[in-house]
This record gives structure tokens, C-alpha cells and sequence, in this order.
């Protein structure tokens, strides 16, 4: 079987009905980022920044996954896929796909915010969307904090996405601007004989290695134009 990798972003779920984060409607114009996504927002102020995710995680859990995260689950039958996401969503996986990478974190799982906890491997399964200070700790004693990589935190999840990308046949990146780094860095990693597609309204304005064809399309159309072709080359 050929080895298909997807790496998403946000735009991935934004016909899901979840916001991205940099378009002009995206999170970041109501939120700024040092208040709600850094190790020093935490430090700051916990309440806020677990509020704002117990809300994100109550939005996430009311939204379904789209005709894209349900086309490229069902890609599995013919081809070895992998997804790496971007996301902190469950998006793809409750889609169906088996083999997926969060860079960034799942907000369904919560981990401990004691010293060392961005390289933490214990993950507590978050009940419902209410995370609470006061109730919810780990073993070790910490209130548990959402599991999501903060602005200024390491990326442990980015080597096993380099060691994924570096043997694959085709890469399709679906709605991502690119603009956080390690993980944008991927699109360079993938071996000179593999097929590579962006997909992405806004794909026109992106500088890409010229390996990279661009599908400037919305996430789900993108994936319906690309279907006829995949179906022929498993
Ligand atoms: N669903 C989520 O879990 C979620 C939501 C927002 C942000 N984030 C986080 O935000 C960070 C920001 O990086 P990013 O590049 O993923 O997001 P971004 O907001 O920087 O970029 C979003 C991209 O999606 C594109 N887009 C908008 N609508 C689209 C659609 N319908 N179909 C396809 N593409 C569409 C935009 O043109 C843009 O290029 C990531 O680290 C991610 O963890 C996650």
C-alpha cells in the first residue's frame, strides 16, 4: 500500500464550524495570545486560561467532523494513511482515521501542570468539557491542565511527524498558513518522489517548494477534486 500523509491545520475543521486562528473572524481577534495560550498565562491567571479551553473543549464536542475528515478516513482502504494535525480537536479520529499525530495537543485529555509538564507523557481522559481547578488533579498532586502545546513550549510529538512524513508517497496539506513553526518546517522533509498537494482558499498567496501543487479550495471541496485522482493511484 502507498503511504498517504495528511498534515492539517485549523482550516481543516473551519467547515465544522470551528473557528481558525488567524482569519479575520479567528479566535486570536477576540483572545490575545499571551492571555490565554502561554506558560505564563497559566502562571498568571489558571482560571481564565482554563475557562477559555473549557470552553473551546464544549464547542469542539458539539461539532461534527466534515465531508473532508470523513473522506480521508475512508482513504484508509486503499492506502496506508497517516494524519498529522495541527489541531487540538478529535475531529479526525471520531472521522474514523486510526493513525493520527497531534502536534498540538488534544483537548480531550488533560496532563499535569507540575515542573516538566509540556514534556509530560501521562495523559488523563477529560470528562465532559468541564476541566476545574479545585476538583481535577493528577497522581502527583497538580491541577491537571488541558493537554495542548502553549505558545513557547517544546513540540515532543514533531519528531515522530518528521520520521512519518520522510517515507511518504503523497502529502496533502489541508488548511494551514504556516505560520507556526517547528511544525510548518514538515513541508520540507518529504522525500524528492512523493506527490504533494496545498489546499487552502488562500493557497495562492503561499510560497511553497515547487513540489507542491496548489488546490485553492475550501477543505471539503479541495478533498472531493482530489478524490477522482487518488482513486487511481492506490
Ligand atoms: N480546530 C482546532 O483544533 C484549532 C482551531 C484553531 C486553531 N488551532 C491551532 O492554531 C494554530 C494555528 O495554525 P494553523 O495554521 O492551523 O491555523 P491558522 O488559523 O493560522 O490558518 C488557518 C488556515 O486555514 C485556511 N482556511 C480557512 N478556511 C478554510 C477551509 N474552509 N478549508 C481549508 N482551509 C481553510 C486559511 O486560509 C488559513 O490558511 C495551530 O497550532 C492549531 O493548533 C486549532
Amino acid at each position: 500500500m502507498k503511504k498517504l500523509v495528511v498534515f492539517s491545520g485549523a482550516g481543516m475543521s473551519a467547515e465544522s464550524g470551528i473557528n481558525t486562528f488567524r482569519d479575520s473572524d479567528g479566535l486570536w481577534e477576540q483572545y490575545r495570545i499571551e492571555d490565554v495560550a502561554t506558560p505564563e498565562a497559566w502562571k498568571r491567571d489558571p482560571e481564565l486560561v482554563q475557562r477559555f479551553y473549557n470552553q473551546r473543549r464544549k464547542h469542539i464536542l458539539s461539532a461534527k467532523p466534515n465531508a473532508a475528515h470523513l473522506l480521508i478516513a475512508e482513504l484508509e482502504e486503499f492506502f496506508d494513511v497517516h494524519v498529522i494535525t495541527q489541531n487540538i480537536d478529535d475531529l479526525h479520529e471520531r472521522a474514523g482515521s486510526s493513525q493520527v499525530i497531534h502536534l498540538h495537543g488534544n483537548i480531550r485529555l488533560a496532563k499535569s501542570s507540575g515542573p516538566n509538564a509540556e514534556y509530560s507523557t501521562e495523559f488523563y481522559p477529560v470528562e465532559g468539557s468541564e476541566q476545574d481547578l479545585s476538583k481535577h488533579f493528577c497522581k502527583d498532586g497538580y491541577p491537571l491542565r488541558p493537554h495542548v502545546v502553549w505558545f513557547g513550549e517544546a513540540v515532543p510529538a514533531y519528531a515522530d511527524a518528521q520520521d512519518c512524513v520522510q517515507d511518504a508517497d503523497i502529502f496533502i496539506v489541508i488548511g494551514t498558513s504556516l505560520q507556526v513553526y517547528p511544525v510548518a518546517g514538515l513541508i520540507h522533509e518529504i522525500p524528492a518522489h512523493c506527490s504533494a498537494y496545498y489546499i487552502d482558499p488562500k493557497a495562492d498567496q503561499q510560497q511553497l517548494p515547487p513540489q507542491f501543487q496548489k488546490i485553492v479550495m475550501t477543505a471539503t471541496q479541495g478533498m472531493q477534486h482530489l478524490k477522482e485522482w487518488l482513486e487511481q493511484q492506490h
